[in-house]
């Protein structure tokens, strides 16, 4: 009984130990992803920002973030802000690691976060390499959160009956376009 209380205050005094900033900061797993990483090739990156007309005005969320790719390639060529959202957590070390090197850490976060149920509402740009079930699922959300005229970018997968503003072929790859509302 007696051990069982030391083992238990030293535990405590462990957790405690960190600094709390520090134990919010860790990120941690918050379930199986949706999908699997596969990370956009660059040039179609370059080209989906291209495809909504990015600027250093706008906000780019990139939904399933992967290794950053996205929204480090809106700051830095661009200079728009950008967010990425990843419930891996392996995904959001590595992307802080790239946006480290990558020198525009004022303009860029990632959250360890679902993107079914982060606060997605400050997005210009929306950037998404999911599914097409996942797409379909995300309509909603993208219409009741996001601003009108708000562009979504997404590469391969469409959103079935919901028919793209723009398409566009890159290396054998489709990038769609479409701008909220979408209906
Ligand atoms: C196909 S990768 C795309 C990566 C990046 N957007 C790109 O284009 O290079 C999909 C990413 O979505 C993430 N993901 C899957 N389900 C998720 C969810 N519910 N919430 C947030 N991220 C998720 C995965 O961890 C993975 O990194």
């Amino acid at each position: 009984m007696r051990l069982r209380s030391i083992v238990l205050s030293i535990a405590i005094s462990a957790v405690l130990a960190v600094p709390s900033s520090a134990r919010q900061a860790a990120p941690v797993q918050l379930r199986s992803p949706d999908v699997i990483f596969v990370p956009t090739p660059q040039e179609v990156v370059d080209a989906m920002l291209r495809l909504a007309d990015v600027s250093a005005d706008d906000v780019v969320f990139d939904l399933g973030s992967g290794d950053g790719r996205v929204p480090i390639t809106a700051a830095r060529t661009y200079g728009a802000r950008g967010v990425g959202i990843d419930i891996d957590p392996e995904r959001i070390k590595e992307a802080n690691e790239n946006l480290r090197t990558a020198g525009v850490e004022d303009k860029v976060r990632f959250l360890n976060e679902d993107l079914f149920t982060s606060d997605i509402s400050e997005a210009t740009v929306v950037t998404l390499y999911l599914l097409p079930s996942l797409n379909l699922k995300l309509v909603s959300k993208l219409n009741a959160e996001l601003m009108p005229g708000t562009r979504i970018v997404s590469h391969a997968f469409d959103m079935g009956e919901i028919r793209p503003e723009q398409t566009q072929n890159v290396n054998g790859r489709t990038i769609y376009l479409w701008t909220v509302p979408i209906q």
